[in-house]
């Protein structure tokens, strides 16, 4: 795709505001053999490649400086899908983990690019659609504990599940139990604050081998340190590594592109609304684009509004 080059100057993004890691490496074995060449993130649902979901969610919470966690494999077609970011008012980088070690791999990756800042940690497989507000606030909050996010599932035992006291405080957080002591799913958005890889470093592979990222919760929840937020059924969330989850997701967001002006993860989008992209940049993004249904949508956008200043109060989509 031909992108606009972005005006020239310095950086996008001041350092000590909250980073991003985008995490899309792993092996992507429940989805063989659609990932036997070209790895999961990269793969359709519905009209647009998996990686610009969870990328527009980040944008969508406000976060402009971002690291895409990879394959070997697959890095050279990410940096051509995605470039820098600069286009889309967001600082892109990218780097590669040999090894499948796990999610919590992903803050000793990003120890260097962290650099003492507070990090967005969401897994490149996770689609999450509503109000976004809940993410902002937290992002906005600046503590310096960690905060992680829970939807209400019928089977949580493929998931870390979260467990609540009477008062509503967690009290315990396990890694895919057989017998969950809530129907509380911890979904793939975390936030951290600056000491997470300090405390990612002092993790030991778990019992199948991987850097469980439930762990590295659990430290922070017996410190005290621990916030979860709850999603209502406001929020649709989306595990897409099986094939089930893939087609639910693209069925999904068929149903609510059809239904309302606009597009569900398009960073394009996500950018315009938040103001990192101008009507003018929009239409010059869009100018360079062949025409599909994408580009159509994206029109359509530019056409019939929102305007600016109206944007961050309608902006409910991820
Ligand atoms: P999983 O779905 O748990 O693992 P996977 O993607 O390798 O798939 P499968 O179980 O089918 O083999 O991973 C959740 C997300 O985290 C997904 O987006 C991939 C990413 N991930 C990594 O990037 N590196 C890792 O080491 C792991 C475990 C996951």
């Amino acid at each position: 795709m031909v992108r606009p080059t972005p005006p020239a100057g310095g950086r996008l993004v001041n350092r000590a505001q909250t980073c991003g890691i985008l995490l899309a490496g792993g092996l992507g074995t429940r989805l063989l053999p659609m990932t036997a060449i070209v790895g999961k993130h990269l793969q359709p649902i519905y009209n647009k490649p998996m990686i610009y979901y969870p990328l527009a969610t980040l944008m969508g919470a406000g976060v402009r400086r971002i690291l895409l966690i990879t394959t070997a494999r697959d890095r050279p077609h990410f940096e051509a899908l995605l470039g820098d970011g600069r286009a889309w008012g967001v600082e892109l980088s990218y780097a590669v983990q040999d090894v499948p070690r796990g999610i919590a791999d992903a803050l000793r990756i990003g120890a260097r690019f962290i650099g003492g800042d507070r990090v967005m940690l969401v897994l490149g497989d996770n689609v999450l659609h509503g109000p976004l507000d809940v993410l902002r606030a937290a992002v906005a909050a600046r503590g310096d504990g960690a905060t992680i996010f829970a939807c209400a599932v019928a089977d949580p035992s493929c998931f870390g599940v979260v467990e609540f006291d009477a008062d509503q405080r967690p009290i315990s957080l396990e890694e895919r139990p057989a017998r969950p002591r809530s129907k509380w799913a911890v979904i793939g958005i975390y936030l951290y604050g600056p000491d997470a890889p300090r405390l990612a470093a002092t993790l030991e592979p778990s019992a199948r081998g991987e850097l469980e990222i439930t762990d590295l919760n659990r430290l922070y929840l017996e410190a005290g340190r621990l916030k979860v937020h709850r999603l209502g059924h406001d929020v649709a969330w989306f595990d897409t590594g099986t094939p089930d989850g893939l087609l639910d997701a693209g069925n999904f967001v068929r149903a609510c592109e059809a239904r309302r002006a606009g597009l569900v993860g398009s960073p394009e989008e996500a950018a315009w609304q938040r103001g990192w992209c101008t009507d003018e940049g929009l239409a010059a993004i869009v100018d360079a684009m062949p025409p599909s249904a994408y580009r159509s949508a994206l029109e359509a956008r530019l056409r019939d509004g929102p305007r600016p200043g109206e944007r961050q109060a309608t902006s409910r989509s991820v």
